[in-house]
């Protein structure tokens, strides 16, 4: 029986997936590293340090040390910052703000596992700080997604089983960690699939129906 969902934020809870990307081309486009939003769909779900080591490797010839890529990664976090320092409730995807609602009159334990450190922040201005019952700290993890600890940890935050909470995610690397965790998993809008395929897969948020997606992995039991 299903009675928690666990939600990525970026690109499933508010559209920030785009700002992260526009601040990482930024940097790759200084760099003179191509990168588009095709090529960017491996960023999803990827940490900040990581991110910046997949666009280096791009161009095996950009020889940073340790001391330019922190100064990367701190004028990308800078520039993210700005780019969400507007946003409000108004931000929120389509339909993500009556799934919540209906969860939580639903009686669903709720909790985000995102890899952002800058998720309490994105979950304050949009005025969701009180709607999860669980926020993961990324910092507290051991591994990054695809791994699936971070899933593990939000089930447990919840104090559920992880076959017993449902996965959203927008990317390839958060689908992987969500099944590796056991989860039914529902993937939103990501264009194409690797070795892991979810078990429910939208356009776009506005297509997430909270019951008929409960009934369907339930129905796959
Ligand atoms: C999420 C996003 C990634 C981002 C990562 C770290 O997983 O999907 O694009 O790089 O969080 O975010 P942060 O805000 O800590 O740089
Ligand atoms: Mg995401």
């Amino acid at each position: 029986e299903i009675k928690g969902l666990v939600f990525d934020l970026d690109g499933v809870i508010t559209d920030t997936a785009e700002r992260h990307y526009l601040a990482w081309k930024r940097i790759a486009d200084r760099l003179g590293i191509a990168i588009d939003r095709e090529w960017n769909e491996r960023l999803k779900g990827i940490s900040r340090t990581e991110s910046l080591e997949l666009i280096l490797a791009e161009k095996p010839d950009c020889l940073l040390d340790a001391e330019e890529k922190e100064q990367l990664l701190k004028e990308k976090n800078a520039h993210y910052l700005e780019l969400i320092a507007e946003i409000t409730a108004a931000d929120i995807l389509p339909g993500i703000s009556d799934l919540l609602e209906e969860a939580k009159s639903g009686g669903y334990r709720m909790a985000i596992a995102s890899a952002s450190k800058n998720a309490p922040l994105i979950l304050e201005r949009l005025g969701l700080s009180t709607v999860f019952d669980a926020v993961v700290d990324p910092e507290t993890l051991t591994y990054n997604k695809p791994h699936p600890e971070i899933f593990e940890r939000a089930a447990q935050a919840l104090g559920l089983e992880t076959q017993a909470c449902i996965g959203f995610e927008d990317s390839l690397a958060g689908i992987e960690g969500i099944k590796r965790a056991g989860m039914p998993a529902v993937a939103i809008g990501i264009p194409v699939f690797a070795e892991w395929l979810p078990d429910i897969e939208v356009a776009a948020t506005k297509d997430l129906k909270l019951e008929e997606i409960v009934r369907k992995v339930t129905m796959k039991e």
